[in-house]
């Protein structure tokens, strides 16, 4: 089985699909890996150290795609990218099917049976397989570490001969994956954590790591999460409360960190204009959730703005900031999937259809989009027009900085 993997074209991506690591066990599976020149530039992988895991390197998208059984990525392909792309492949990628729009459809009518990774089922089976924790994972880590060079003080307390450095404040809004590895790397570096989420679940995980916990415990907040482990999307009159003991608990932080997600819908907003006027000069907002619309109504995408002396990061593809780890633990993830899809005897592909792992990440088959969740409604969003042409330099979109 030939397996292609592609460079990346979308504006801010800097990962790869495999690594040297995994591209040695495809090849160990029998399976004939080709590699597209410089895919793993961004990551610090080089063609070299693919060539050395036993992979070929292909000039370009088509010549890697030439009699490929399944494809490799990232991000969902443009349609742009779709020409170089066989008929009846299998395309695994992070497609972000809620937001795709059309480009669903373009790639069900390219003929490929797609399969979303954000899709994954969070069963116990797939944990090896689930994206969202291993890129959510790092996100969170780096959104301290931005913060940190944003912040014009120390996170620890420091007793010096010169005086006393108190220790920062830090809140951290959503305790998922992102947001408890936040709290755990801000409590590292010596901060005072609080942390506040909408499933009662995250008390004992926010505690546990040493961080306060900041909600309101009311009786729709015990009933906040879904089967799924998910936050549901909750009423006015909890929204109104919650924002109340929000903007009682802002002007005391230093370094806000906002993780806040509920799936296939846009990102809840948490701190509104007022609410960051009324912060301390000199504080800061990572927003980790600026590619879902944000949980701050001034986060502007891409840049770190200052709006009322307060400094705003909406970095995009925050994993992407750590490519080199975020690419390896993709990868990986990657290749626990397709091993699943793949017959080890007869070196083929062997796809149980009716596998909870398979059908829960399907996407196109046959020629159409085949995911419940995602049957064209003809109301779904334009996708963003955010691919880089064919040739391209790698990731050319620069981050700005601007006062605001
Ligand atoms: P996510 O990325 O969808 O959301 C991030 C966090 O934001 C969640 O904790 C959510 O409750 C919170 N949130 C949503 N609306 C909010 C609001 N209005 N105010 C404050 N917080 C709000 O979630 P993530 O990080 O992907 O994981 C969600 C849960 O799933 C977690 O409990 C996690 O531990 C669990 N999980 C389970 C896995 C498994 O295999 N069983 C694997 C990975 C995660």
């Amino acid at each position: 089985m030939k397996i292609a993997i592609l460079r990346e074209r979308r504006a801010n991506e800097t990962r790869v699909a495999v690594s040297p690591e995994t591209a040695k066990k495809f090849v160990g599976l029998g399976c004939e890996v080709v590699i597209e020149k410089n895919a793993g530039a961004g990551a610090a992988y080089t063609d070299a150290a693919f060539k050395a895991a036993g992979a070929a390197i292909a000039k370009d998208s088509a010549a890697a795609c030439k009699g490929a059984r399944m494809i490799l990525k990232v991000q969902r392909p443009a349609p742009a990218e779709l020409d170089a792309m066989p008929a009846g492949a299998v395309l695994v990628a992070m497609l972000d099917p809620h937001r795709a729009g059309d480009e669903l459809q373009a790639i069900a009518e390219a003929g490929l049976t797609s399969f979303a990774m954000e899709l994954m089922p969070r069963i116990t089976r797939a944990q090896s397989m689930d994206v969202l924790s291993s890129q959510a994972n790092l996100a969170g880590y780096k959104s301290v570490l931005d913060a940190a060079g944003e912040y014009g003080r120390a996170y620890p307390m420091l007793m010096t001969a010169a005086g006393r450095i108190n220790p920062a404040q830090v809140l951290v809004m959503g305790a998922g994956v992102a947001g408890l590895q936040a709290i755990a790397t801000a409590r590292r570096l010596g901060a005072v954590v609080h942390a506040t989420d909408v499933r009662p679940a995250a008390k004992e995980q926010v505690e546990s790591l040493g961080g306060k916990f900041v909600a309101v415990e009311d009786e729709e907040f015990k009933q906040a999460e879904t089967a799924a482990g998910y936050a549901k999307e909750m009423s006015a009159d909890y929204k109104k409360k919650q924002a109340a003991l929000i903007a009682e608990t802002l002007p005391k932080m230093d370094v806000v960190i906002t993780t806040a997600a509920i799936p296939g819908r846009p990102a809840p907003k948490l701190i509104s204009a007022a609410m960051v006027k009324s912060m301390k000069p000199g504080s800061v907002i990572v927003d980790l959730a600026v590619e879902t619309g944000g949980n701050c109504e001034l986060t502007e995408a891409g840049k770190v703005v200052v709006k009322h002396g307060v400094k705003i990061v909406g970095h995009l593809n925050v994993p992407g900031r750590l490519a080199a780890d975020a690419s390896m633990l993709y990868a990986n993830n990657l290749f626990n999937f397709v091993s699943l899809l793949y017959d080890k005897e007869s070196k083929e592909l062997a796809i149980d259809w009716e596998d909870e792992i398979v059908q829960g990440t399907l996407v196109t088959k046959d020629g159409v989009v085949v995911h419940p969740e995602l049957k064209p409604s003809g109301t779904a969003p334009a996708p963003a027009a955010n691919v880089a042409p064919e040739g391209a330099p790698e990731d050319t979109a620069e981050e700005a900085e601007s006062d605001g």
